[in-house]
């Protein structure tokens, strides 16, 4: 049988780095693109230490349309993509609309672009919960209607599914799948590889796992008087090698012509909300640790509660989300040991 090879663009970034290793570990050929503008090769490295691959690794930016056609589509015979190039901090997105706009839009019209133009057949595309703002039920379904985007980089999320939606729709052959990620947290069960925000982290559990390691004095919760039962945010926590299958899953349904549109959205979750306080509890328990935090105010822009209605993913992908809280919340603190050398 054919070798298919994927091309994962942002493959040294968080969740690519996962994907690759479940690709590889699935019997794909992988090639990782990625400009190294919120990564480094420390992860290129890990997805090689785990698979014991020598997956090859391309520096290019994807917004610099004649570099990946010379140095990824005339290189290497992939027939899909999985891009997760992108710029993801809302709060910088604010401050910097148009580099994100630049960023996050140029990158993926040059992907599918080329993709189109050589024949390449299959796209996946990164996408978030962020599409669908402050749900007015729960759990969403890929059905519940998308609210206008609250910052810019929710925008390129919603634009970036429109071009895909669109372009398959107009290109014979041509095949899209955007996954719309909860909040994915964790780390490889290796601790080879995992999150590293650079400067202080935005987003919950690296902050948990810097404050328990004692690079940060005290976590801030942002909020404990929201109409939820103990009155923090409540949301979907995704264990990022359970994202990285779902991956496989998507890539498998796309090659082996089993999709029922042209362009697919599934929701990537695991049907659970989990509260802020709750998730502190849980990774003291887990780790057998104390935390130091405090209640602070709330954050703007903070929606109150999201999770996800897997359902369509569970059925139609035949993915579930299999990894257990406990274990995730354990991994993410091995890995953090294991980045800030303390074991
Ligand atoms: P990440 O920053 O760790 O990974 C993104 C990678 O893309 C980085 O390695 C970065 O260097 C690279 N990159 C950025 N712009 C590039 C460009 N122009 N050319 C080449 N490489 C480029 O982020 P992540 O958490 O792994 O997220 C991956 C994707 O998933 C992103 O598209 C993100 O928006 C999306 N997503 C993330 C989350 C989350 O909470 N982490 C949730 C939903 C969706
Ligand atoms: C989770 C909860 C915070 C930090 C963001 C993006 C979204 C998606 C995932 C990409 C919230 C609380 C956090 C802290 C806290 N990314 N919190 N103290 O906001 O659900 O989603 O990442 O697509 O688009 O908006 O994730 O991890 O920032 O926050 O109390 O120091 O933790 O208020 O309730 P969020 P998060």
């Amino acid at each position: 049988m054919k070798k298919h090879t994927v091309l994962v663009s942002g493959g040294a970034g968080y969740i690519g780095s996962h994907t690759a290793v479940e690709l590889v570990e699935a019997g794909f050929d992988v090639v990782i693109a990625d400009n190294l503008s919120n990564s480094d090769l420390g992860a290129v490295e890990g997805v090689r230490r785990i698979t014991g691959v020598e997956v090859p690794f391309v520096e290019v930016d994807c917004c610099d349309r004649e570099a990946l056609r010379t140095r990824l589509f005339e290189a290497y015979d992939f027939d899909s993509v999985i891009h997760f190039a992108a710029s993801k901090a809302v709060g910088e997105s604010v401050r910097k609309p148009l580099e994100y706009y630049r960023n996050n839009l140029d990158s993926f019209l040059n992907v599918v672009d080329l993709m189109r133009a050589w024949g390449r057949p299959n796209i996946l595309f990164s996408s978030s919960c962020t599409v669908y703002g402050e749900p007015d039920r729960q759990p969403v379904t890929e059905l519940t209607p998308r609210k206008p985007a609250t910052s810019p980089y929710g925008n390129t999320k919603q634009i970036c599914e429109d071009i895909l939606r669109d372009t398959v729709a107009a290109s014979e052959g041509l095949r899209g799948i955007a996954l719309r990620y909860f909040n994915p947290i964790g780390a490889h069960p290796s601790a080879l590889i995992g999150e590293l925000p650079r400067g202080v982290p935005q987003n919950l559990l690296p902050y948990i796992t810097q404050t328990a390691a004692g690079l940060r004095e005290c976590l801030s919760v942002f909020g404990d008087d929201y109409p939820t039962p103990d009155g923090s945010n409540i949301r979907d926590y995704i264990d990022v090698t359970d994202l990285a299958r779902a991956h496989v899953a998507a890539v498998r349904r796309m090659i082996e012509g089993r999709c029922k549109e042209p362009y697919e959205v599934f929701n990537i979750g695991t049907g659970h909300g989990v509260s802020v306080l709750e998730l502190i509890r849980r990774f003291e328990q887990a780790n057998g640790l104390k935390l130091n935090y405090r209640i602070a105010g709330r954050r703007e822009g903070d929606i109150v509660a999201i999770w996800a209605d897997p359902t369509r993913a569970n059925e139609e992908l035949g993915w579930h989300a299999r990894r257990n809280l406990d274990d995730t919340l354990r991994a993410a603190w091995a890995w953090e040991k294991h980045v800030r050398g303390m074991e």
